[in-house]
């Protein structure tokens, strides 16, 4: 029998159960290949002893509706830079990838089907490099991967924005409320952009156009005058003011030094201090546009996902990462996949149809 060990890294999205299901369910239809799968990322088959479940048509069936992912996952413990305690006590971090991929092909695997951002794929690229047969599933809320048209679970993420954002307008209605509502997405600003078109929000904050606070101001003014007596502002995370900087704290060691999160207040208290009388509250998202189960759309990409990815294994095309391109189902190396962030195009049609509808950037 050829083993196959499947991981899911860095932060969950809906959806990633449903990947494992697919790939698990395609693996049955052959009859020499056995999947395992490795408890939170990597870290799992890295530990001694290791903590490796095997997966079978039973251990994955019904697993597709369910959020999270049933091999749980991390962004702690990075093979490509391991923390390792010296003897003096201080940390150093350290490459075990070629260490990985012995212990990989020391424990009999022949592949590898990594899900991950944009982090897993440089680990998926660096085993890959290293001598080890992987290949790639790209997730993220973010939909911040370039070479996908979308990620699974940017579309979950954005109905349960939506719906959040829903309820918000009609308490700012009630009350004449100014409504922020923060969301995800890190540096790039898909999760606000399509929340403001499906909500209808006054005003959408996204990374990509930093805001002038006076444009705000003018727009809140203007709609309170005409007697629209209440805003909902949709903001991304890591939306910044003109000039200005982004909202976060300090990260953990790693890729990601700073951790975002709070502009929606940063921009409440601006508001204020420019003169803006009306309430203004304050709602942040946060993690549950990570959790529940997918909607149907992620569900069909990410099971679609499991498939090819396993197909990609059986017909030996490593080092590749599936995708969703011009309604197909591809896939492309992972060296370009991950060589370019997908941002929000300032001038793209949907920021343009956006400014149709009435929805001011601030710019
Ligand atoms: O990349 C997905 C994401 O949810 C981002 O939108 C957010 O900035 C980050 O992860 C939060 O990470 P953590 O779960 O580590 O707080």
């Amino acid at each position: 029998m050829k083993k196959l060990l499947v991981a899911t890294g860095g932060g969950d999205c809906p959806g990633l159960n449903a990947v494992i299901r697919g790939i698990v369910k395609r693996a049955a239809q052959e009859k020499d290949w056995e999947v395992w799968g490795s408890f939170e990322a990597l870290n799992g088959l890295m530990e001694e002893p290791t903590r490796l479940i095997k997966l079978d048509e039973k251990t994955v069936a019904g697993i597709h509706v369910q959020g999270g992912t049933i091999l749980g996952t991390t962004n702690k413990g990075n093979p490509m830079n391991f923390p390792e305690v010296q003897s003096d006590g201080t940390v150093k971090t350290v490459n075990r990838i070629p260490w990985l991929v012995d212990r990989l092909k020391s424990k009999g695997f022949d592949a590898v089907i990594n899900i991950g951002g944009d982090g897993s794929q440089a680990i998926s690229q660096a085993m890959f490099e290293a001598g080890m047969p992987v290949i790639g599933v790209p997730k993220t809320i973010d939909n911040d991967l370039s070479s996908t048209d979308f990620t699974f679970g940017f579309q979950t993420a954005v109905q349960t924005a939506t719906d959040s954002f829903d309820r918000l307008v009609t308490t700012a209605a009630s009350h004449h409320r100014v409504m922020i509502m923060e969301v995800m997405g890190r540096n790039a600003g898909w999760i606000a952009l399509y929340t403001a078109i499906s909500g209808g929000a006054e005003i959408c904050l996204i990374p990509e156009i930093p805001y002038d606070l006076n444009v705000l101001v003018d727009r809140i003014k203007k709609r309170y005058n005409e007697g629209r007596g209440f805003v909902n502002i949709v903001i991304a995370e890591g939306a910044f003011v003109k000039e200005g900087t982004v909202t976060a704290t300090k990260g953990e060691l790693g890729r990601h030094a700073v951790r975002l999160g709070g502009v929606c207040f940063t921009l409440s208290q601006q508001l204020k201090d420019a003169g803006i009388e009306a309430d203004i509250r304050e709602t942040v998202l946060g993690h549950t546009q990570r959790g529940g189960t997918p909607i149907a759309f992620d569900r069909v990409i990410a099971s679609v996902f499991g498939v090819k990815a396993m197909e990609l294994v059986l017909e030996g095309r490593f080092g590749r990462l599936v995708i969703l391109k011009n309604n197909d189902y591809t896939s492309v190396p992972i060296k370009e996949a991950i060589s370019a962030y997908n941002f929000v195009d300032p001038q793209g049609t949907l920021v343009k149809a956006a400014r149709g509808l009435g929805i001011t950037f601030g710019d």
